[in-house]
């Protein structure tokens, strides 16, 4: 009998053939999940945890897709409308991180793929003011203080609450932000929504937009959990939560395309190709900042990038997980990209302020990069399991 085509010249055989790939692939695709994290698309989906002592989104490995949302709050809400928000989140969040659809989910079927999904919520500094908490608010949650080197824009900066929420796929992040802000319309108003991507191949650090390796010194074990998570001292209610100062940093990468390898190099202190300090030939080789060439002129510039960044202390340390940005560029333009700059730490004042006042105050990076938007927020500890809400701490302890 001759084979049946299909409409796409599928054969029956084809397909049967297809049939048997497809079950290799679904082993392929659990061993795949294994080994990098990341969902393949051939077997289930790929989850991260919704319940536990911190939120997920902070130390969970990053994801490629990322949108950060900031809201405001409308007039006239208290401390049970704030409250409805949250639990709100909450219910929404536990679904759609498991892979299942949100209670008025108009497009469940988006829900099925949560691709690594996490949903990271934050506070601005009016929350504590409409809820009568004021005495609840961390001592380091306000804007940062102005720098020289800002411009920021309204539009980017500031928020009374945020959603960050990120996923390996896109549509993942993007069904995810449909479902969470629309589920509050009654009671905030989207401020802005900053979407950005990072990738790499697996085990590698990311490049950010301007060539560079972008990633390389950062918190891991054991140092994480006492740099990182709020131990309640000064706030009880915050044991376990964190904080997150985001900041917009434009690049001028028109004006960036006219330095050569060597001087790009020397503003930030690395090597281009490998991410190398300029004292070193690997990327995690330590960088020797006391070096000096045959002429005694540093090896790493005082003013390069590293040098102006890298801690003068252990307190001055946090966790940096940032996002690519490239929107469309306005009318006469060819670019508008830069990095959504995302720093985790328990204490914005001791651990971040300092790293970024001598920033502003001299950094060689600064000449094409400039700081659009910025916003401050507390990051309430995880939901230890179901039945509790994210902020339950701040509003019943
Ligand atoms: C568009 C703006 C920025 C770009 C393109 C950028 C790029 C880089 C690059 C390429 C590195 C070296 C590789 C690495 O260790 O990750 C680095 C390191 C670092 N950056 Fe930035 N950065 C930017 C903004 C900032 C800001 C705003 C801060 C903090 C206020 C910051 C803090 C740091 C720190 C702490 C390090 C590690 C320094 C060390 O100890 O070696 N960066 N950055």
């Amino acid at each position: 009998m001759p084979e049946q085509i299909g409409p796409r010249g599928f054969t029956r055989r084809r397909l049967l053939g297809g049939g048997a790939a497809a079950a290799g692939a679904v082993g392929l695709g659990a061993g795949a999940i294994a080994l990098t994290g990341r969902d393949t698309g051939a077997t289930e989906p790929a989850t991260e945890p919704f319940y536990g002592p911190h939120q997920a989104g902070v130390a969970t490995a990053p994801q490629t897709h990322a949108a950060f949302v900031g809201f405001d709050l409308r007039q006239g809400l208290d401390r049970d409308d704030i409250a409805g928000v949250l639990k709100i989140w909450t219910g929404d969040a536990a679904r759609l991180t498991q892979g299942a659809a949100a209670l008025a989910d108009t497009e469940p079927e988006l829900a099925a793929r949560p691709a690594r999904l996490t949903v990271t919520v934050g506070l601005g500094p009016a929350v504590f003011t409409a809820a009568g908490l004021e005495h609840r608010r961390p001592a380091w949650l306000r804007p940062l203080p102005p720098f020289a080197i800002d411009r920021l824009e309204p539009g980017w900066s500031d928020g009374d609450l945020l959603l960050q929420i990120c996923a390996e796929e896109a549509t993942t992040v993007a069904h995810a932000v449909r479902v969470l802000c629309r589920s509050v319309t009654s009671l905030l108003t989207v401020r802005w929504v900053q979407r950005g991507f990072r990738d790499a191949a697996p085990g590698r650090t990311p490049r950010n937009l301007m060539g560079q390796v972008d990633g390389t010194v950062n918190i891991a074990a054991p140092d994480f959990d006492r740099l990182i998570w709020d131990d309640g001292a000064a706030q009880p209610w915050l044991a376990g939560g964190t904080s997150l100062v985001l900041r917009r940093i434009a690049m001028a990468l028109d004006t960036w395309d006219e330095i050569d390898p060597e001087g790009r190099e020397l503003t930030v202190g690395r090597k281009l190709g490998s991410g190398a300090p300029l004292t070193g030939s690997r990327e995690f080789d330590e960088p020797d900042f006391a070096a000096v060439d045959a002429h005694g002129i540093p090896v790493i510039p005082p003013s390069a990038h590293i040098a102006r960044a890298r801690h003068t202390h252990d307190g001055e340390r946090f966790l940096r997980r940032g996002y690519n940005y490239d929107d469309a560029p306005a009318p006469g333009q060819t670019s508008n990209s830069g990095l959504l700059f995302a720093a985790y730490q328990r204490d914005v004042n001791a651990q971040y302020l300092p790293v970024q006042q001598r920033l502003a105050d001299f950094d060689a990076l600064n000449v094409w990069t400039t700081p659009i938007g910025s916003s401050v927020f507390v990051i309430p500890p995880g939901v230890p399991e179901p039945g509790g809400y994210l902020g339950q701490t701040l509003f019943e302890s």
